[in-house]
């Protein structure tokens, strides 16, 4: 699918990702997510969410591969997970039999689209909260046994607040050069310069190569901070930290922005060349692909 095609294809979702995360930004929502962490507000909402899947259950709309509401910390939204599919497709040359890492899977949201495409290929997918990993094993695996998860036991203040690792001292489970194609979607989102730094490293050292990345992210640059400045942004980037800014003083994995200038230069130092960026509607562009920015990258030779 071309990437013209592709943007036609995903201008509704990001749309409605868009005015769900802008309902999110309101004043009185930001300020009881700064004060109230994320499992808490979780565990608040769970028994809307129950009801929502006894409804579920009464009209039957729900297939075996959707997990219930109440699991779905990531906020998927129905057919979400195929657009990244369609992005691996045009934007990575994926293939059918490729070898493929999406880290901080979450709870499947790509793996069940991508497993009807990756029909001779394999997949692992890690993440660092144990119930979405505990779901996608005993739904996903057993019906596509190429597709495998695992948990990781590391620290992310907003998702695993108990977690024993640091990110910026995790090592991959998995040989080098043995991926033809590393993703991570809404991840970089959530992680402070160090971990972010590391875990390139560690998709580099991955990656074989000719092998290629995709992650999705918030960028700064003067068209990102025009939006925020006039209010079209759905999150408001102001609180500088060193190398990022962040929405949420309180809990700054919450959401992190990157300047843009430094996207390039940081893939660089990790033998990973990067391609234009492919800039999101998160910041009030009217010229965008999807939701978040994506950046694609291609490993040059080994690290
Ligand atoms: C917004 S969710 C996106 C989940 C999934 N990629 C998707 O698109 O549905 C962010 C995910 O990043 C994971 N995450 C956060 N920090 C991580 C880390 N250091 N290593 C791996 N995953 C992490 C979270 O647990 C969460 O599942």
């Amino acid at each position: 699918m071309a990437t013209e095609a592709l943007k036609d294809a995903a201008a509704e979702l990001t749309q409605r990702k868009l005015a769900a995360q802008r309902r999110r930004s309101s004043w009185a929502l930001s300020l009881f997510r700064r004060h109230v962490p994320f499992w808490w507000r979780r565990a608040l909402y769970t028994p809307y969410l129950l009801a929502l899947d006894c409804a579920d259950l009464v009209r039957g709309g729900r297939n075996a591969l959707t997990p219930p509401r109440y699991l779905d910390f990531a906020g998927n939204f129905p057919g979400a997970g195929q657009e990244y599919v369609d992005y691996f497709k045009d934007l990575c040359g994926l293939q059918p039999n490729h070898r493929v890492l999406d880290m901080g899977c979450g709870i499947g949201r790509v793996a069940v689209p991508l497993a009807e495409y990756l029909t001779a290929g394999s997949y692992e997918g890690l993440d660092i909260v144990p119930s979405g990993i505990r779901w996608c094993q005993k739904n996903i695996t057993p019906k596509y046994p190429r597709f495998r998860f695992q948990t990781v036991d590391v620290y992310n203040k907003m998702y695993n607040p108990g977690g024993r690792f640091r990110s910026a001292d995790y090592r991959f489970p998995f040989s080098d050069g043995e991926f033809d194609l590393v993703f991570l979607i809404s991840v970089f989102t959530h992680l402070l310069p160090s971990d972010l730094e590391h875990y390139v490293s560690e998709v580099s050292r991955v990656l074989r190569p000719g092998g290629k990345c995709l992650y999705t992210t918030f960028l700064l640059d003067d068209e990102a901070r025009q939006g925020m400045e006039h209010g079209k942004s759905a999150f408001d980037f102001r609180y500088k930290l060193p190398g990022c800014w962040t929405s949420d003083p309180v809990t700054p994995e919450t959401a992190v922005a990157y300047e843009e200038s430094t996207v390039a230069p940081l893939l660089g130092r990790y033998s990973l060349k990067a391609d234009p960026t492919h800039f999101g509607a998160w910041s009030g562009r009217t010229s965008y692909l999807s939701y978040g920015d994506i950046v694609t990258s291609t490993k040059t030779s080994s690290p």
